[in-house]
């Protein structure tokens, strides 16, 4: 990887046009987790420290060209200002007049946000003039948005072939923790991939197939594969049409020489609802009339065996129906075992996707993971083995 750096990049007096995400999640117009604001806060602190005039741009939801008033980065500039404990002006437009007027007033170290880029449709189209107008507002361009670097848009892609381009600290950090993840791992590696669909995961199966001696698959999943494999899955949830695609995974993975753990056991119930009945079965004795919501115990020691001999793991997607209690206990049981061998020096964890995040978070380990992701479908992307448009033109 040559990421282009901040390091020994002279920025004193330079307008700097940072690209952030702050598309933070908000819930009843408050904003729910700052999680990627406070993890943007040390390139912020870097560049003014260093003298630069630091102008952030970003996109937050999908307001598709228009100007949304709900889908304003005011209450983002507010919340960063309070990350920084430091004033932040706001830029009503993130080009034109409103921009420069903002910017014109910035002394050296100042920190400023412009609106929501999404409200021009020169962004997502990734329009040469808009990524022009967006360039002209400034003297180096920084991307700290790991997470928006699969999107090829104007603040994303266009702009940083106008200026000189660097990559942020946080961007920096996703990078180096994804390369040592998969591009060079400590073997043995182990991947842990869960959610509902094969449909939604088949290029990131067919990737780490080809890369990872050991994957777990979970989650409703992994019913597809139990069920291509002849296995009896009673009424879980699964993608009959996804049998052969299953198999093809399966004999690639034998290929490879990559070892495919699926569930052994299960817990079972009649529906996914909180305070049902539920069983535990072998996977050979699933009833007709129940269905698969959680790995059983001779799963989790079964991972559990063989996460003892990895050095290296990455994980996407929960094993369970995990926001459902009781069907969180084999998603909290891999967590915490994954936490202890981290914590022990033993394994390197890499974690990344908004579920699987918040399922770190339900088990009380997400500060004991060795790098959380701050991203999804970038995450994803990567781990796809996809090329994310708003790195490789960093010289990633
Ligand atoms: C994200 O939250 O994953 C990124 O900000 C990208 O958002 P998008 O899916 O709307 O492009």
């Amino acid at each position: 990887m040559s990421l282009r750096t901040l390091d020994g990049v002279a920025v004193v007096g330079k307008r700097v046009l940072l690209r952030a995400d702050l598309n933070v999640p908000v819930r009843d117009g408050k904003i729910a987790d700052l999680t990627r604001i406070e993890r943007l806060s040390p390139t912020i602190r870097e560049l003014s420290g260093k003298g630069a005039r630091v102008i952030v741009l970003s996109h937050f939801d999908r307001p598709k060209g228009k100007r949304v008033a709900d889908m304003s980065l005011v209450p983002m500039a507010a919340a960063l200002g309070e990350v920084l404990g430091r004033k932040v002006r706001f830029g009503e437009d993130c080009i034109g007049v409103p921009a420069q007027q903002v910017i014109d007033t910035m002394d050296d170290g100042d920190v400023a946000v412009l609106e929501n880029t999404r409200f021009h449709p020169g962004e997502e189209n990734n329009d040469p003039a808009f990524a022009a107008e967006l360039a002209s507002l400034g003297d180096i361009f920084v991307n700290d948005a790991f997470s928006a670097a699969h999107r090829a848009h104007a603040s994303t892609e266009g702009i940083a072939h106008l200026l000189p381009s660097y990559a942020g600290r946080l961007m920096q950090a996703e990078m180096e923790a994804l390369a040592a993840a998969l591009t060079t791992p400590v073997r043995p590696v182990m991947a842990i991939v869960g959610g509902s669909k094969v449909s939604t995961k088949l290029d990131l199966l067919g990737n780490l197939v080809a890369k990872v001696d050991v994957l777990v698959i979970g989650g409703a999943m992994a019913n597809t594969f139990l069920s291509a494999e002849g296995v009896g899955v009673g009424t879980s949830l699964q993608e009959a049409e996804m049998h052969a695609t299953a198999l093809d995974i399966v004999a690639k993975a034998q290929a490879a020489g990559c070892r495919i753990l699926l569930p052994v056991d299960a817990v079972v119930a009649a529906a996914l609802a909180p305070g049902v009945a539920t069983q535990t079965v072998g996977i050979a004795a699933i009833p007709a009339d129940a269905m698969i919501l959680d790995i059983g115990p001779k799963t989790v020691a079964d991972v559990e065996a063989h996460l003892a001999a990895a050095k290296t793991l990455v994980w996407n997607g929960p094993v369970g129906a995990f926001e459902t209690p009781p069907f969180d206990s084999g998603t909290t049981a891999l967590a915490k075992s994954v936490a202890a061998a981290t914590a022990a020096g033993n394994l390197r964890s890499v974690a990344g996707g908004g579920d699987t995040v918040s399922a770190l978070k339900h088990a009380g380990v997400i500060d004991r993971i060795s790098y959380v992701s701050s991203a999804g479908g970038a995450f994803l992307e990567w781990l796809e083995g996809k090329t994310l448009p708003g790195v490789a033109v960093l010289g990633g």
